[in-house]
């Protein structure tokens, strides 16, 4: 099965709207379209961000995604962002249950669950982020922990909703640490979250799914990484905020 690679940069809470927006631009200068046939890429831009970088990617084959919504239609959550807000942009794609969101924000498995269903919803795509900390690494309960993130928020999805997810390994412990995951270590888990999926789902839907790996991935260690035969691309986190480094990372 050939799935074809896929480089998303999570901007996270970073740069004003001139800063992002020279960001874009040099972003754009930098990766051609043919690099766009080869490697989907796609920019999680703060949401203050979206309408004006929807309107520059306008006709490029760049997409573009939000880091988060809210888990209901619509209604009185002040200050929240809607699934349906974010369609209307349009955005592509959602990052739903990123560590920094479970760890700060007290976001569940159960919570997210309905993420996901409300950006299926709104004809976008998710993108799932699970991964165990430290802790859970060293106690060895780390295959039940991801095991039990991807079931709780994803198993409820139909065949044909699943196809619209995107997942995304990102060990707590390697992310804006500096510490990668080793390409073994990664593996471990892409190959065991691709057999879950064949178990629930069949052969063929998860040779499909793609299965990203994020944290410190930099240029230097992103081809070792994007070697293995279960690992789809990256989620890139501080590399995705210097032009050069993410294209280099698009490159590999
Ligand atoms: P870093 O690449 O900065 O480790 O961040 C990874 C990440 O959290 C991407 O979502």
């Amino acid at each position: 099965m050939n799935r074809k690679r896929f480089v998303a940069g999570n901007w996270k809470m970073n740069t004003s709207m001139n800063e992002g927006f020279q960001l874009l631009k040099d972003i754009m200068d930098r990766v051609s379209e043919s690099d766009l046939e080869t490697c989907d890429v796609s920019i999680f831009a703060p949401f203050t961000h979206l309408k004006v970088f929807q309107n520059t990617l306008n006709g490029s084959l760049m997409q573009l995604g939000a880091q988060n919504c809210h888990h209901e239609e619509a209604g009185a959550y002040t200050g929240e962002i809607s699934a349906d807000m974010l369609a209307s942009v349009p955005v592509a794609q959602v990052l739903v249950g990123h560590s920094e969101r479970r760890q700060y924000f007290g976001e569940t498995n159960e919570l997210l669950a309905k993420k996901v269903d409300q950006v299926l919803k709104h004809g976008m795509q998710a993108v799932y982020c699970y991964g165990e900390t430290l802790d859970q690494r060293e106690d060895e309960s780390y295959i039940e922990v991801v095991t039990n993130q991807i079931s709780t928020g994803l198993f409820h999805l139909s065949a044909e909703e699943i196809v619209k997810v995107t997942l995304a390994y990102e060990p707590v412990w390697a992310i804006g640490t500096g510490k990668t995951a080793s390409a073994g270590q990664a593996q471990e888990i892409h190959a065991h979250t691709r057999s879950i999926l064949r178990e629930k789902y069949g052969e063929e839907i998860s040779a499909q799914l793609r299965i990203l790996y994020g944290g410190s991935v930099k240029p230097s260690n992103a081809l070792e990484l994007f070697s293995m035969p279960d690992i789809d691309g990256g989620l890139i986190g501080g590399a995705a905020l210097n032009a050069q480094s993410f294209e280099a990372i698009i490159k590999a």
